[in-house]
């Protein structure tokens, strides 16, 4: 190699060299089409045009793009979400650190997530969503596939079974557990107390993949590798709690504002669209969801989120 050549550059060839040789591959040629590439744009790299072509509201009300864009974001935040929780399922060596700072980051996608709800609660007209979501049935966020991937990934899939039918199903098959999964059982209609269709087409697309993925993370979901690394280690319990407050209450409750607002004054309304007993099925305090039981005291389960909602009205 040309002795004249600066010496971290040479080094750097000679490195290639030695990555290209390894793959029996002429680096030369991978020189030239270098020479002719373009340079990388921010637009290509983030797929700007894509991912602006991406919103096709249903309606000509202005304010279905702000609902369409909300969802979108919240979807790219839950991935954030499940990418932190797969690092933490299959990374070997695990240890407090990494797992720390995987939580706080899950902690702040989720606390980002509740301080934007307002973007739905207070940033739509309301006669502009009234109208245009009688187009989008029966779609419904509740049909977020990641949404339940963030439940299987995070907890033993008993503590996703509703509390009626949990003790008797505490050691059956996943698939007789899958049955009795909250959502499934406290989603009905308003008027017949039946399945809604929002129900079922999402049951009939991913129900078989949500018992895929409950087989696959029984072992190693976040509650587990908790069992299995860091039990009682204080930093990790107060992340876990602070999780389990956010995905359990916290973002529940500024959705459930959501629904209070817009929807509040029509039931009659929303049973004529089959819509579900939401009033009955959103509340954290019926669903009674904590991905990490043990890590509360009964009075805490039975108040479920009571004092932190109580704590977190006062700051503000
Ligand atoms: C104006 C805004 C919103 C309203 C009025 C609303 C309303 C509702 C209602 C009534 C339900 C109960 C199921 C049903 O009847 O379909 C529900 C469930 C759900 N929605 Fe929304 N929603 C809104 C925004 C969002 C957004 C931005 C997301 C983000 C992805 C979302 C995600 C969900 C999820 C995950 C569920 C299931 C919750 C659970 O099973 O506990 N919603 N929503």
């Amino acid at each position: 190699m040309d002795s004249s050549l600066d010496p971290t550059l040479r080094d750097l060839l000679t490195r290639l060299q030695q990555k290209y040789d390894v793959m029996g591959q002429d680096l030369t040629s991978y020189l030239d089409g270098l020479l002719h590439a373009d340079y990388l744009t921010y637009w290509d790299y983030i797929h700007l045009d894509t991912l602006l072509s991406l919103q096709n509201p249903k309606t000509s009300f202005p304010d279905e793009k702000v609902f369409i864009i909300y969802h979108q974001i919240t979807e790219l935040y839950f991935n954030l979400v499940l990418w932190e929780m797969d690092q933490l399922s299959h990374k070997p060596d695990l240890d407090e650190k990494f797992f720390v700072a995987r939580l706080d980051r899950m902690i702040r996608y989720f606390q980002n997530l509740c301080a934007s709800f307002d973007i739905m609660t207070d940033g739509m007209e309301r006669e502009q969503f009234l109208n245009f979501r009688m187009s989008l049935l029966p779609a419904s966020g509740f049909q977020s596939a990641q949404y339940r991937l963030i439940e299987l990934k995070s907890t033993d899939m008993i503590n996703l079974v509703d509390p009626v039918s949990r003790p008797g199903m505490t050691g059956k098959p996943l698939s007789d557990q899958l049955e009795k999964l909250y959502w499934r059982s406290g989603a009905t209609e308003l008027s017949s107390g039946k399945k809604t269709l929002t129900l079922r087409q999402f049951e009939e697309k991913y129900i078989q993949s949500f018992l895929e993925i409950g087989k696959d993370f029984a072992g190693k979901n976040l509650w587990q590798i908790y069992v299995r690394n860091f039990e009682g280690r204080e930093e990790v319990i107060k992340r876990m709690r602070e999780f389990d407050l956010l995905a359990n209450v916290f973002w529940p409750l500024s959705h459930m504002k959501s629904a209070a607002r817009y929807l509040h004054k029509d039931p009659e309304d929303i049973k004529a669209t089959g819509g579900t007993n939401w009033q009955k099925y959103l509340p954290p305090r019926f669903q009674k969801i904590h991905f990490f039981p043990t890590l509360w005291s009964d009075t805490e389960k039975a108040e479920w989120g009571r004092p932190a909602i109580e704590k977190a009205m006062s700051r503000s």
